[in-house]
């Protein structure tokens, strides 16, 4: 099980973190992906400045684009699942 907490502390919520939550679980649930991938919300990351935030695993991505969740899962998600 791959760990992925979104920062929802104020930083980021004012940075779209809620919409990053949404459509990061539309994206793992159209890899089918769900059971594989313990998504969560997670109260500052300690990287405000960099937000949004995204914890995959042990690694801290910063400036993280709700707009682009499909791409994230292939870049950050899936190698990790593979690996
Ligand atoms: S509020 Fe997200 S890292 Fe601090």
């Amino acid at each position: 099980m791959l760990s992925v907490s979104v920062c929802v502390g104020s930083s980021c919520h004012v940075r779209n973190s809620r919409r990053i939550i949404d459509e990061l679980q539309e994206a793992i649930r159209s890899r089918n992906l769900d059971a594989l991938v313990d998504l969560r919300a997670e109260f500052c990351l300690g990287h405000c400045i960099d937000g949004p935030n995204v914890k995959v695993g042990n690694e801290i991505l910063g400036s993280v684009a709700h707009e682009a969740m499909d791409d994230f899962v292939d870049a950050h998600i899936v190698p990790r699942l593979e690996g």
